[in-house]
């Protein structure tokens, strides 16, 4: 009988160490300060956007919807850190996905989108499995949108293109001077034997192997590239792209080759904004490749 009681007391113990420290402690020890960059709660087109997340949060939206980009969410657009979420209670992290993050999901579409969305959204997204919510009242829906269309509007990649803290002190022990040319010319070699398969001699994205891939590679000399600051670029290619080809160059360049390829990546002209459509498109440099192929793995007659 006593060893029993015992038992049951070390189990209560035990459970309250265990909520002491995963739910008291981080309330009272974890307090980042507001980063800057968490929704600002302004609408563009009317309807009120703090009411609106009252109605997002009664409607259960986070029972499928989570909002918190995580560091292999890149297409969902930018990360968040926990200062984000500093005026936001309660939070809507979530942690379904039954539906894509919506993190950034403002300005994704136009305002009509968002609402013909909700009321059918078999109708805008044929063979989704969200249910209707056109029962909401016009006020309510209007409120809805006008916060959908706040999400992320202070991480939109114009006022975000930042590494992440954890990059600092990489960043401080930079000794490359990425606006030099012969720097540039350095990149401009490591990029032609690295990189040029995928993304093309002249970065449009057009390597020979973008052919097979489904997530094409970036096309550099698009005008959005302008606002990538140098360590932006280091930390972009240092950890790739999670999901794509794009591979972890933070494996296998040391951090100086990496500085040398943003040297050479930021100089390339980015006034072009077409992508690569077709097969016709691709590097005559393919027409090289498959001739070096050639050279290797000679068709049967030839080897007799
Ligand atoms: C039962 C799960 C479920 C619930 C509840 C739900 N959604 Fe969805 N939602 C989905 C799925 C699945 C998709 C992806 C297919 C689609 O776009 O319709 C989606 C897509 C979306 C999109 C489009 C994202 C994009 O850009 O493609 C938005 C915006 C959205 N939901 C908002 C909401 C809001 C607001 C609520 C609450 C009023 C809500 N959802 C409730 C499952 C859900
Ligand atoms: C196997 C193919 C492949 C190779 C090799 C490759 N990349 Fe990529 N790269 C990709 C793909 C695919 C993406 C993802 C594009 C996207 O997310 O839309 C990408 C994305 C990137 C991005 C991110 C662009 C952005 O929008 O932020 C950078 C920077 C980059 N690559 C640089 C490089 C550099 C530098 C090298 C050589 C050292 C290289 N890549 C080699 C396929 C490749």
């Amino acid at each position: 009988m006593r060893s029993y009681r015992l038992g049951a007391i070390g189990v209560l113990v035990l459970f309250f160490a265990a909520i002491t420290a995963t739910v008291l402690m981080p309330m009272i020890l974890f307090n980042p300060p507001p980063s800057g960059h968490g929704n600002a709660y302004v609408a563009e087109r009317g309807g009120d956007p703090i009411k609106g997340r009252q109605i997002y949060v009664r409607e259960g939206c986070m029972y499928c919807h989570s909002q918190f980009t995580r560091l292999q969410d890149r297409g969902m657009g930018p990360l968040v850190s926990a200062g984000d979420f500093a005026s936001e209670t309660p939070n809507q992290l979530g942690t379904a996905r039954t539906g894509p993050d919506l993190t950034n999901e403002g300005g994704k579409h136009s305002p009509g989108w968002q609402k013909a969305h909700l009321i059918n959204p078999r109708a805008m997204k044929p063979g989704s499995i969200m249910p209707s919510f056109s029962y909401l009242s016009l006020e309510d829906m209007r409120d809805l949108v006008a916060y959908i269309e706040v999400l992320g509007n202070n991480r939109r990649p114009a006022n975000y293109v930042e590494a992440p803290a954890e990059y600092a002190p990489i960043l401080a022990a930079k000794k490359v001077d990425t606006d030099a040319d012969p720097v540039a010319n350095v990149g401009r070699g490591l990029y032609i034997q690295d990189c040029a398969t995928c993304h093309g001699m002249d970065g449009r994205g057009n390597g020979p192997d973008a052919i097979s891939m489904e997530t094409k590679p970036s096309n550099f000399t698009r005008p959005f590239y302008k606002q990538y600051s140098d360590a932006f670029w280091f930390y972009r290619i240092t950890e790739g792209v999670p999901g794509t080809r794009m591979p972890h160059w933070g494996e296998t360049l040391t951090p100086q080759q990496r500085w040398y390829l943003v040297a050479y990546l930021k100089r390339l002209p980015q006034d072009k904004e077409d992508t690569v459509t077709s097969i016709n498109q691709l590097d005559g440099f393919f027409m090289e490749m498959q001739h070096v192929q050639h050279m290797w793995n000679p068709p049967f007659e030839e080897v007799k």
